[in-house]
């Protein structure tokens, strides 16, 4: 017989290892989730997909391949970090608008270090983000390139010190480590990376993720949707991920892995 492994048999659904009921302050959650920057960056990517594969549903956004399981993780992985890193992409399609803790998470935040606001940064070549984003009084940092057409208009619109260039050394392009640099030197070190699958993949390509939480969702949508990282070509080497934990509720599951860092 070949060697190989013993298999865990984490089914039947109906027998959990452990039974994490809904609780406003989401204390287990929390502390399932708490971990963390030793000091530099510690990069958390957030994503859903379908059990084809499928990043998005018929239309077009995630909204339609999550849900209440889904949703309940999403907010506890936003309360414990310091800013929400995105493509303009995801801004656009998803319709970002400035991001609340919701009050009963805010004080196991405190509790965490972390600062009462969490911030959104957005990476554009472009500058084209929503009014909804760009006309508020709690605008996002953008992260773009010194030849980005409104660059000037940017800065006008969200504020100077909140314009980061940080150009890839390539005509149009923010360099993904120069994005996670700038964060950190704002103190913005628990990075929450929502996507979307082209940013996604330029920091997985760039070694920045530290983590991937996965929700799967039980649905088959076929059609032409991507994938949660989208990148015209392989990730050379592939990266390899470890398993922390599964969760379930009604067929969804939801994985949390740690991405084997080749810097480390
Ligand atoms: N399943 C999920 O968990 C999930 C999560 C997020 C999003 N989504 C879906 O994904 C779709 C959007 O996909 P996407 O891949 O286009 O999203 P994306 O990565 O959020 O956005 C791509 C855009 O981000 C900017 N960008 C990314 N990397 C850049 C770089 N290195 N330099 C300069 N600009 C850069 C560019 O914006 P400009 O065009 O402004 O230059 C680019 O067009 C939507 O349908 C959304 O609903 C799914």
């Amino acid at each position: 017989m070949p060697d190989l492994p013993a298999l865990d048999l984490l089914v039947p659904v109906d027998a959990p290892v452990r039974l994490l009921a809904p609780r406003s302050d989401e204390a287990e959650l929390v502390a399932l989730f708490a971990s963390g920057s030793t000091g530099g960056p510690h990069v958390r990517a957030n994503m859903v997909g379908t059990v084809d594969g499928a990043a998005t549903g018929a239309n077009r956004v995630s909204g339609s391949i999550n849900g209440p399981a889904d949703f309940r993780v999403f907010r506890v992985l936003r309360a414990l970090a310091d800013v929400v890193l995105v493509g303009a992409g995801t801004v656009r399609a998803e319709r970002y608008t400035p991001l609340d803790v919701p009050a009963e998470l805010r004080a196991a935040r405190a509790a965490l270090g972390r600062a009462d606001a969490l911030e959104l940064a957005v990476v554009t070549a472009s500058g084209d983000l929503p009014d909804s984003l760009l006309d508020t009084d709690r605008p996002p940092l953008v992260l773009t390139t010194g030849s980005a057409p409104s660059l000037d208009t940017l800065r006008a619109r969200v504020g100077a010190d909140r314009v980061i260039v940080a150009d890839a050394g390539v005509p149009g392009a923010v360099d993904p480590r120069a994005v996670i640099a700038a964060l950190a030197d704002r103190g913005l070190v628990h990075v929450l990376a929502e996507g979307g699958p082209t940013l996604l993949a330029q920091l997985v390509d760039a070694d920045l993720v530290d983590e991937l939480c996965l929700t799967w969702s039980p649905q088959l949508v076929g059609g032409p949707a991507g994938r949660v990282t989208h990148l015209p070509t392989w990730f050379a080497p592939a990266r390899a991920l470890t398993l922390s934990h599964l969760l379930h509720a009604d067929g969804v599951l939801l994985g949390r892995w740690q991405v084997v860092r080749l810097g480390a």
